[in-house]
C-alpha cells in the first residue's frame, strides 16, 4: 500500500441547491440544504484512503464545533491526523456552494487554513519525508504550499499540485513538482500567466464529463469521460486527484493512474456531498470492467 501525504484545507460546505441562481441584489427560493464535510485537501485525501492507501494530512482546523466534526471525520475515514493542528483564533474554513443545473459554485472563508504557516509545514517534515508523494492544491498560503514543495524536493518526494483555486505559481516551484493537475478553466489563467508550452510533460488537465488529457512518452495522449447518473459534481476533480496519488504511490504507470482516477472521478458524481460518492478501489474496478464490455 503506498503513503500518500496530503497538505491542504479542511473545510464544511453549506451546500443549497437551486433551480435558479439568483442576480445581482435577488433573493431566489431554493430547494434543500445540507452540510458536509469538504475542503480540498480533506476530499482528496478521503479519496485516496476509500481506494486503499495509506494518507497522512497536514492541515487545521479551529476549536469550534464544524473543526472537531471534521478530524473525528477524517479519522473515521482512515485518515492519520497527526499533523493536523487546531488554533482557537480562527474558525475552521467553511464553503458556501449553490448547486444548480448539474454543476456548482463555490466561495470559500478558508478561516484555520490560513493556519497552516510554512512553520507548520516545517513542524511535519519527517511525515512528508516518509511518504510515496505529496498531493496539494491552494486553499492554503501559498507560502506554505513553496515550503512543502521545498522540503519534498529536498527528500527526493514526487509532487502532485492541484493549481485550485488557481493562482499565479512561480516558475522556480513549478520546476520542482511531478504533475501539476488544472481543469480546464485553471489551465487557460495558467496558459494566460505563465504559459503552458513548456509544461506539457507535467500537465493532466480535468475537463469534466469530457475526460481528461496529458501527456506521456512526449505524445498528447485522452481519456474519454464515462457517462454516469449526475447527482453532484462538487469535489469530482478531487477524487480524480486522491485516485491519482494513490495510484502513483502504489507504482502504477501514469497511464494505468489516468485511467483508474478518471473512473473513479466518474462514480464520485452519482451521490450528494463532495466525498458521498467517493468509491472504494473495488467498485471503481468492478465499473470499469462493466464500462469494457
Ligand atoms: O473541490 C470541492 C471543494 O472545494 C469543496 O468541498 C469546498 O470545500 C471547496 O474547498
Amino acid at each position: 500500500m503506498g503513503k500518500v501525504c496530503v497538505i491542504g484545507s479542511i473545510n464544511m460546505d453549506l451546500t443549497i441547491e437551486t433551480d435558479r441562481i439568483p442576480a445581482k441584489g435577488e433573493t431566489v427560493l431554493g430547494n434543500r440544504f445540507n452540510e458536509y464535510p469538504g475542503g480540498k485537501g480533506a476530499n482528496q485525501a478521503v479519496a485516496a484512503s476509500r481506494l486503499g492507501a495509506e494518507v497522512d494530512f497536514i492541515g487545521a482546523v479551529g476549536k469550534d464545533l464544524f473543526g472537531k466534526k471534521l478530524k473525528k471525520h477524517l479519522q473515521s475515514e482512515g485518515v492519520q491526523t497527526n499533523g493536523i493542528i487546531e488554533t482557537d483564533t480562527i474558525e475552521t474554513g467553511v464553503a458556501n456552494i449553490i448547486l444548480s443545473q448539474q454543476d456548482n459554485r463555490i466561495i470559500v472563508a478558508p478561516g484555520a487554513n490560513n493556519a497552516v504557516t510554512p512553520t507548520v509545514v516545517e513542524q511535519f517534515e519527517e511525515i512528508i519525508k516518509n511518504a510515496d508523494i505529496v498531493l496539494l492544491q491552494l486553499e492554503i498560503p501559498m507560502k506554505s504550499v513553496e515550503r512543502a514543495v521545498d522540503i519534498a524536493w529536498k527528500h527526493q518526494v514526487p509532487v502532485i499540485l492541484n493549481p485550485a483555486p488557481y493562482q499565479k505559481l512561480s516558475k522556480s516551484m513549478i520546476e520542482k513538482i511531478t504533475y501539476l493537475t488544472p481543469n480546464e478553466l485553471e489551465a487557460a489563467e495558467m496558459q494566460t500567466e505563465i504559459g503552458i508550452g513548456d509544461l506539457m510533460s507535467k500537465l493532466i488537465i480535468t475537463k469534466g464529463s469530457e475526460g481528461i488529457t496529458f501527456s506521456s512518452d512526449r505524445e498528447t495522449k485522452k481519456v474519454k469521460g464515462l457517462s454516469v447518473d449526475v447527482k453532484d459534481t462538487t469535489g469530482a476533480g478531487d477524487t480524480f486527484n486522491g485516485a491519482l496519488s494513490m495510484q502513483l504511490a502504489d507504482d502504477k504507470s501514469l497511464e494505468e493512474a489516468v485511467y483508474f482516477a478518471n473512473a473513479a472521478a466518474a462514480l464520485s458524481v452519482t451521490e450528494r456531498g463532495a466525498q458521498g460518492g467517493m468509491p472504494t478501489k473495488q467498485a471503481v474496478i468492478d465499473f470499469i470492467e462493466k464500462e469494457v464490455k
